[in-house]
C-alpha cells in the first residue's frame, strides 16, 4: 500500500497503548449527561470566590488606574507601571455587554473537530470563545462554526505568521476579519516579551480602523486562576488557554458547552488517528501545560454536570 499521509493518518495503527486510556475515558463520559444544577452553582462562586473573573478578568480603566503596579503572571518578578500612554490603550468599560449569558461554547483547537459536523450546534449557543486566532474560512466553517465573540491571540503567533508585527501589518489585520467586532484577548502582561507585540497589535488594529476590539488578560486574574486549578490538584507550569476559557465562561454562563477539548491522538469513536489542531498538526508543549491532567479535571466537571464536553460528531 502507499506511505500514508502524516498530516492525514487513517488507521489506528498509531493507538500504541492508547486503548485503554481512551476505553477509560469514555466508560466516565458515556453515561448520560444532566446538568446538576446545585454542583454548578458550587462550583461557580467558589470560582467566582477565588478568581472574580467578573470584574477582574480583562483589564479596564476602571479597575486598574494610571499608577497601578501590574505584575507579570508568567514573570514573578516583573513588573510594569501603568502610565498615561498604556491606560488610554485599556477598554474604558468592562467589555462584556450582559453580565451572563444562557449558553456559551469553548471552542478548543483539538483534531476531534475535524468532520465532526458541529458549526451549527457550536454557534447557536448565545456567546461563542475561540481560542489562538484559529481558521474559520470555508472548508472549517461546517465542522467548527464561525460565529466569534472572542478569540484569544498567542504572541507567538504575531511573530510565527506576522513578522511580529514590525513590518507590513496589513496580512494580520486582514486575517482578523473572520471574527468580525469580537473582542480580542491578549495575555500582554504574561511574560515581558509578550507587551512590546502585543500593543503592535492594538496599534495596529487602530490604525487600520479594524473592527475587532482588543482587550488585555488582567495578569492578577491569570495569578489567582492557576492558584485555584492547582488547589483542585492540577499540576502544571501553565494552563492551557482553553482552559482559562473554560474557567471564565464558568463564571459568565449558566450553561458551558466546550468543543475542540480532546488532548488524545485517537479519536473516542472508532480509535482513528488524529491531528493536534483541527487546521493542523503542530503539538502542544508538553514541557508547559498538562492537557491529559487539564482534561482529567475538565471530564471530572462534565460528570458532575457542571459542564458539557461535547466528543462526539453533531449530525
Ligand atoms: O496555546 P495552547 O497550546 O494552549 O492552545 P491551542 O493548541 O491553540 O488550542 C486551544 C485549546 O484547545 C488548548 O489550550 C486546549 O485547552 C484545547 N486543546 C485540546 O484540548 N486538545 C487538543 N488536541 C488541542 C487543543
Amino acid at each position: 500500500p502507499p506511505p500514508q499521509k502524516k498530516s492525514a493518518p487513517q488507521s489506528s495503527d498509531s493507538c500504541k497503548g492508547c486503548r485503554e486510556v481512551i476505553e477509560k475515558v469514555i466508560e466516565r463520559y458515556s453515561q448520560t449527561w444532566k446538568k446538576q444544577g446545585d454542583n454548578y452553582q458550587k462550583f461557580r462562586s467558589q470560582l467566582s470566590s477565588k478568581c472574580h473573573g467578573f470584574d477582574k478578568a480583562i483589564i479596564t480603566q476602571a479597575n486598574t488606574p494610571v499608577g497601578s503596579k501590574l505584575v507579570y503572571d508568567g514573570e514573578k518578578k516583573r513588573t510594569l507601571q501603568v502610565t498615561q500612554e498604556l491606560f488610554s490603550t485599556f477598554a474604558k468599560e468592562h467589555p462584556f455587554p450582559n453580565k451572563t449569558w444562557d449558553t456559551c461554547a469553548v471552542v478548543g483547537n483539538g483534531g476531534i473537530l475535524t468532520n465532526s459536523s458541529c458549526g451549527k450546534m457550536i454557534d447557536s449557543a448565545q456567546f461563542v470563545i475561540r481560542c489562538n486566532l484559529p481558521p474559520l474560512e470555508k472548508g472549517f466553517e461546517k465542522h467548527v462554526g464561525i460565529k466569534t465573540d472572542i478569540v484569544t491571540a498567542n504572541p507567538s503567533i504575531f511573530i510565527e505568521k506576522y513578522g511580529g508585527l514590525m513590518g507590513r501589518r496589513r496580512p494580520f489585520v486582514e486575517s482578523l476579519r473572520s471574527y468580525g467586532n469580537s473582542l480580542l484577548l491578549l495575555p500582554a502582561f504574561s511574560y515581558g516579551h509578550n507587551t512590546p507585540v502585543c500593543l503592535r497589535a492594538v496599534y495596529s488594529i487602530e490604525d487600520f480602523q479594524s473592527p475587532t476590539r482588543p482587550v488585555f488578560f488582567n495578569p492578577g486574574y491569570l495569578q489567582s486562576l492557576a492558584h485555584f486549578w492547582r488547589s483542585q490538584g492540577l499540576r502544571a507550569v501553565r494552563l492551557s488557554t482553553g482552559l482559562i476559557m473554560a474557567s471564565l465562561a464558568l463564571e459568565h454562563c449558566d450553561n458551558v458547552h466546550l468543543y475542540g477539548f480532546w488532548p488524545f491522538s485517537n479519536h473516542p469513536h472508532g480509535l482513528r488517528a488524529l491531528t493536534n489542531h483541527y487546521y493542523d498538526d503542530r503539538q502542544t508543549k508538553t514541557k508547559f501545560h498538562a492537557m491529559p491532567a487539564e482534561f482529567d479535571l475538565l471530564l471530572r466537571l462534565h460528570s458532575q454536570g457542571v459542564l458539557k464536553l461535547h466528543l462526539g460528531d453533531c449530525e
